[in-house]
């Protein structure tokens, strides 16, 4: 296992280019198996978990080609409808192939994917929405069997505006006999770009951004070139961590719209963000105040794919902020580390109260989840002395070149096995 090894207290300063969203990427690249024509992502993050897709896409007869941080997707000969076991494990997002698969085959077999790091994370809502739409979903041993002849368009309301079930049941419906509506769906900007995605491969599906989609079944998709959608968790996280350092950077493949619930809470802390045509610059120059209440909730709400970067910069700040996790069962394993890193933070059951500390101290710590182990990392940058972070493979799930894009911005890093 690698690990970074951080010596804290620079600031970070600079321009840096906002990479493309993994959780774009991830439905998209599970997307080309709706047609048999040729799909080309342009500025595709090269991450762990990206990686990992494309491998289950080869594995099951799919061509894929790699050129800098462009792919080329093409299912034409795909001829699998099960999940190799040891690579569906290696990533939750494998979930999202399901629908597609049946779409395509009208049969599917998966592992189960069972907990994950930030909780037990089931599937219910994506199985509940395949069934009622004709498909025959049964469950045992661990592994997923899908068999439908025909899928057909439904009125499927979810339970909570899940992200990856809205998208399945979305990638599932698109060729489907007769109009599906989703109600309760989750309103990310993910699902409007997948939304656009699936439209421009000649789909019809309106709604997304709202609660309720609709999704025409339609006979055919086709190829398609796109070019990524920017990660708005990993601009929110290097902006936190200029917050953290008290630095001045200015982002760059960034839409302000898609972060306002971010932007708000650090400019509450006494950040300086401005947003131009092109760019977003943040400011930072006193220690940052408390964020009073950061409580994560579906999209438009504060990401829970945030919470753990706020939680490190709250325990350098001056005041005492509390932060609510709504999303997930098991997201604070952070927190112990934090606090080997010398934070007074109090935890109860999902509400930690954080308060601020003058100093954080560096350890060695581990990197429990991605989110966490990126808290981490902007913890160890603004803690005195050496930090260590272990268990790095998971932060490189989801942030193309962490280490290269901090020490170009100033700070002390290097990444060693
Ligand atoms: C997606 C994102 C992830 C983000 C999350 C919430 C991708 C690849 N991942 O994950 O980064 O943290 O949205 O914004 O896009 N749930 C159920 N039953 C289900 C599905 C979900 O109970 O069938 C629960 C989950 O346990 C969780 C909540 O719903 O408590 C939200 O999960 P969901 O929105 O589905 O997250 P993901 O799609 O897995």
């Amino acid at each position: 296992m690698a690990k970074y090894i951080i010596n804290g207290g620079s600031k970070l300063f600079g321009e840096i280019e906002i990479q493309g969203a993994k959780n774009v990427a991830l439905p998209v690249f599970a997307s080309a198996l709706l047609t048999d024509e040729q799909v080309i992502i342009h500025g595709c993050p090269l991450i762990r978990d990206a990686h990992n897709m494309l491998s289950m896409l080869k594995s099951i007869g799919s061509k894929v080609k790699l050129e800098g941080n462009t792919v080329m997707i093409n299912c034409a000969d795909a001829d699998s409808w099960e999940m190799p076991d040891s690579l569906a494990k290696e990533i939750r997002s494998s979930i999202f192939m399901l629908g597609p698969v049946i779409s395509r085959f009208k049969k599917a077999k998966f592992t189960y994917p069972g907990g994950c790091e930030i909780g037990t994370r089931p599937i219910d809502l994506h199985l509940k929405g395949l069934r009622e739409m004709n498909i025959n979903v049964r469950e045992f041993s661990g592994y997923i069997y899908c068999e439908t002849d025909e899928i057909k368009g439904a009125h499927i309301h979810l339970d909570y505006p899940s992200v990856g079930a809205t998208e399945n049941i979305m990638m599932a419906a698109i060729k489907a006999k007769g109009e599906t509506i989703i109600r309760n769906a989750a309103r990310e900007p993910e699902i409007v770009e997948l939304q656009n995605v699936i439209n421009q491969m000649g789909g019809r599906v309106s709604g997304a951004g709202t609660s309720t989609i609709t999704i025409e079944g339609v006979k055919k998709l086709y190829g398609l070139t796109y070019h990524c959608l920017s990660d708005r968790i990993v601009a929110g996280t290097y902006m936190t961590a200029v917050a953290m350092t008290k630095g001045n950077l200015i982002l760059r493949n960034t839409k302000d719209e898609h972060l306002y619930s971010i932007i708000s809470k650090l400019k509450e802390a006494g950040a300086n963000i401005k947003i131009y045509d092109d760019a977003i610059s943040i400011i930072v120059k006193d220690r940052i105040k408390e964020m009073h209440l950061i409580e994560t909730a579906p999209y438009p709400g504060f990401p829970t794919d945030m919470q753990a970067q706020m939680c490190a910069c709250c325990c350098v700040s001056d005041g005492t902020s509390i932060v609510i996790e709504n999303v997930f069962d098991n997201r604070f394993k952070h927190i112990a580390e934090l606090i080997r890193m010398g934070a007074n933070i109090t935890v109860k059951n999902r509400v930690a109260i954080v308060r601020g500390v003058k100093t954080l101290y560096g350890t060695d710590v581990i990197a429990m989840d991605l989110r966490g182990g990126a808290g981490l990392l902007m913890a160890g940058l603004v803690a005195e002395g050496e930090t260590i972070v272990e268990n790095i493979e998971l932060v490189e799930r989801g942030y193309e070149k962490i280490d290269e894009v901090l020490r170009s911005l100033g700070a002390n890093i290097i990444k060693s096995r």
